[in-house]
């Protein structure tokens, strides 16, 4: 049987996630894993894979300049779940060379400079976690960014050449919260403080009521390309998928 990126998405577009957790660590069992940021909408998807004891591996990409109240929700997450959260770390090498060259905080001084770190720190590491997988399930919404608004529940992810699927594409940030408080799940400390997003400590700030949820994810960058690479918009592939699962 083969299922083209396209059908999946027709058939999952209104299959609740727990249900499409359910298809997809079945159909692609050993092949599928979770990224987490430790963000809301991460923690809802992890409570709905380990709840359920789903077989998805999680990973967390750990750049290295992460908040301290990331590292502590991870051990209390797995501490309450009894699951392990993967680190991916960036190479050393790349990391020491590019700090040499341009500096410990090199991502203020330019867009090139905040690229090449979010490159070297993250982009990296994902593409080690993706290695030799097939399905790569994520916590992205819709309503998180203008940059968004077109991604699809299944899609192909050409950069990475994996099936990427968004379980909850469609909640909306107030459904996300009543989840997230019926089951209470843990979650980071940083959204009390005002972080709607969690990134990396550098590059993220709290916003004040009113402002986008993006605002502050490099904050002192235009407000229109929020975006790190992680999550390319979506473009039609020539990828054939004959004997694709
Ligand atoms: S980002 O591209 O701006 O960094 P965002 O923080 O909105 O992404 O998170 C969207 C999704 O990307 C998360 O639900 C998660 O699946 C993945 N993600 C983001 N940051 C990380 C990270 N550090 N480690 C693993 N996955 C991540
Ligand atoms: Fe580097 Fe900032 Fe990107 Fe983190 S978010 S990898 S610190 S530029």
């Amino acid at each position: 049987m083969t299922f083209s990126p396209d059908e999946l998405n027709e058939r999952f577009i209104d299959t609740p996630p727990d249900e499409v957790l359910a298809w997809f660590s079945t159909t692609y069992r050993g092949k599928i894993v979770f990224s987490t940021s430790l963000g809301a909408e991460d923690q809802a998807l992890l409570h709905l894979i380990a709840s359920n004891s789903y077989p998805i591996p999680v990973f967390t990409l750990d750049t290295g300049r992460l908040f301290q109240e990331t590292y502590d929700l991870i051990q209390v997450t797995e501490a309450k779940y009894g699951i392990r959260i993967n680190l991916f770390f960036p190479d050393h090498d790349d990391v020491e060379k590019m700090v040499r060259e341009r500096g410990i905080n090199l991502f203020y001084e330019n867009v090139e400079n905040r690229k090449l770190c979010c490159q070297v720190r993250k982009i990296t590491s994902l593409q080690r976690a993706l290695q030799g997988q097939a399905v790569w399930v994520t916590g992205l919404r819709r309503n998180q960014a203008v940059t968004r608004q077109e991604m699809k529940k299944v899609e192909w992810d050409s950069m990475n050449q994996i099936l990427k699927v968004n379980p909850l594409l469609s909640w909306t940030e107030t459904f996300l919260w009543d989840y997230i408080t019926r089951h209470q799940i843990p979650v980071n400390e940083l959204h009390r403080k005002g972080f709607p997003s969690i990134g990396c400590q550098p590059c993220t700030r709290a916003i004040s009521p009113g402002e986008d949820i993006r605002a502050g994810r490099w904050w002192w960058e235009s407000q229109h390309n929020k975006e790190c690479g992680l999550h390319q918009p979506t473009k039609p592939d020539k990828h054939d998928f004959s004997g694709f699962i």
